[in-house]
């Protein structure tokens, strides 16, 4: 069969790698991809959220298959276009994607459904929103409804502080329409974790738990990014806190998609924070995490492919997929500058001709192929990816794999998985 992959980044070179092993798999293209997935797929030179331009491809090639990657073009409605026109995808459409692309739609559909999550209020008017945000209900956490690339939430301790957040997302409009209507939620203490699931609508599939690493620096310090690294499995995700999240998660959001004629065939990524009343939602997204598939895949030991496509049919109840026992960890090099500007074009030494190295799996986020070197191109560069009998040797295995490669500037933290 041939595949499709929408995407270019550490992710979706996870996905490439585990579906190019498959024995289904007779050509796979990646839209845009990258350097490294090139390595495994033909890179199509398509936009990620071109979607007229992906489904007119797919109709050309006659893809069976097609698996997105980020949540831009899901929110946009990929899986609506597709499904129009017949053609298998693995997402959901864009009423589906509001889980993600609307923070808003996700706390109300939560609240009606007894989904334990923070206390929130939603708020379009600033004057509103800034009387509501002071001292007796302070700390907040106050959010963007729409997407915006992970920078959309400000945890305000002052008054102060929740009045800046409010104007720069309300009245500057620091990240456009997104920021219009903002969600202020009760402040929540525990452990993070995440727990991704596939669901064809009608059976939920979860995936091994994943906890990824959000700040740029050790001992989570500076700012947030896309992700610094993760490991698979999280330990705050206990086989009781897994269970209950099954129980009281993903149960009744299942229920609420169907009773809101919302079809779903894809995976929900379910942002947890564990705290001493249980587990309880930060958010969804409607898309594989980036670094968390990269852990979380390495472990797999099952044709991904039959999976996906088990999941895109409405056979999900069929597959029983096979984990490899231990852990594993991803650690992100990035470039220098990252979260904040930085500059590309780096030549990046360590890495051999299939821009690999022995003894880890290397996921390709930003790199560029040029005259036979390896050159940086982004932000995030590399997600160094190994997996042992336990934590302490997959971060082993993948640090020894991380002292391998060099490029000026490169950083990335010493203690993801610690
Ligand atoms: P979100 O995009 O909603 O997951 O928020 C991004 C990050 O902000 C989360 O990973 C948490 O670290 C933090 N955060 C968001 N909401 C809350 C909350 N209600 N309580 C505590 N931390 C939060
Ligand atoms: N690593 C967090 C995310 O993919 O949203």
């Amino acid at each position: 069969m041939k595949v499709l992959i929408v995407g270019g980044g550490g992710r979706e070179h996870a996905l490439a790698w585990k579906i190019a092993a498959s024995p289904r798999v007779e050509k796979l293209y990646c839209a845009p991809g990258n350097a490294g997935i090139a390595q495994v797929a033909e890179c199509v030179d398509i936009g990620q959220e071109d979607c007229p331009g992906l489904l007119r491809f797919s109709m050309e090639k006659g893809i069976d298959l097609c698996v997105v990657g980020p949540e831009a073009p899901l929110a946009q409605g990929i899986g609506d276009m597709f499904a129009r026109e017949g053609r298998p995808i693995f997402g959901p459409g864009a009423e589906g994607a509001k889980l993600e692309s609307s923070k808003a739609f996700a706390k109300d559909l939560m609240r009606r459904h007894d989904i334990p999550t923070a206390s929130f209020r939603v708020f379009d008017r600033y004057q509103d929103a800034v009387e509501y945000c002071l001292p007796p209900r302070l700390p907040l956490a106050i959010k963007a409804d729409g997407l915006a690339a992970g920078k959309g939430v400000a945890i305000c301790h002052t008054a102060e502080e929740a009045e800046r957040a409010l104007q720069m997302m309300m009245l500057e409009g620091k990240f456009g329409e997104a920021g219009r209507v903002i969600v202020a939620e009760e402040l929540l203490q525990g452990t993070e974790a995440s727990l991704l699931a596939l669901t064809d609508g009608e059976t939920v599939l979860c995936l091994p738990s994943a906890q990824d690493h959000k700040r740029v620096l050790d001992a989570d310090e500076g700012p947030n990014t896309g992700g610094m690294g993760a490991f698979c499995p999280a330990p705050a995700l206990t086989p009781e806190i897994h269970g209950q999240v099954e129980r009281e998660v993903l149960i009744p959001l299942l229920h609420a998609l169907r009773i809101g004629e919302i079809p779903y065939r894809g995976v929900i990524y379910v942002g947890l924070m564990v705290t001493q009343a249980g587990p309880k939602v930060l958010e969804f997204n409607v898309r594989f995490g980036d670094p968390e598939t990269q852990p979380i895949l390495a472990r797999l030991e099952s044709d991904l492919v039959e999976i996906l496509q088990a999941t895109v049919e409405g056979r999900l109840g069929e597959v029983d997929p096979k984990w490899k026992d231990g852990s594993s960890v991803a650690v992100v090099i990035a470039s220098g500058g990252y979260p904040g500007s930085y500059e590309k074009g780096k030549e990046i030494l360590g890495l051999d001709e299939d821009g690999g190295i022995e003894g880890a799996i290397v996921f390709h986020a930003g790199t560029k192929r040029q005259d036979g070197k390896w050159l940086t191109a982004g932000g995030r560069v590399l997600s160094v990816t190994a997996t042992g009998a336990d934590v302490e040797e997959a971060r082993r295995k993948a640090y020894e794999g991380v002292r391998k490669i060099s490029f000026a500037g490169m950083h990335y933290r010493k203690d993801i998985a610690r």
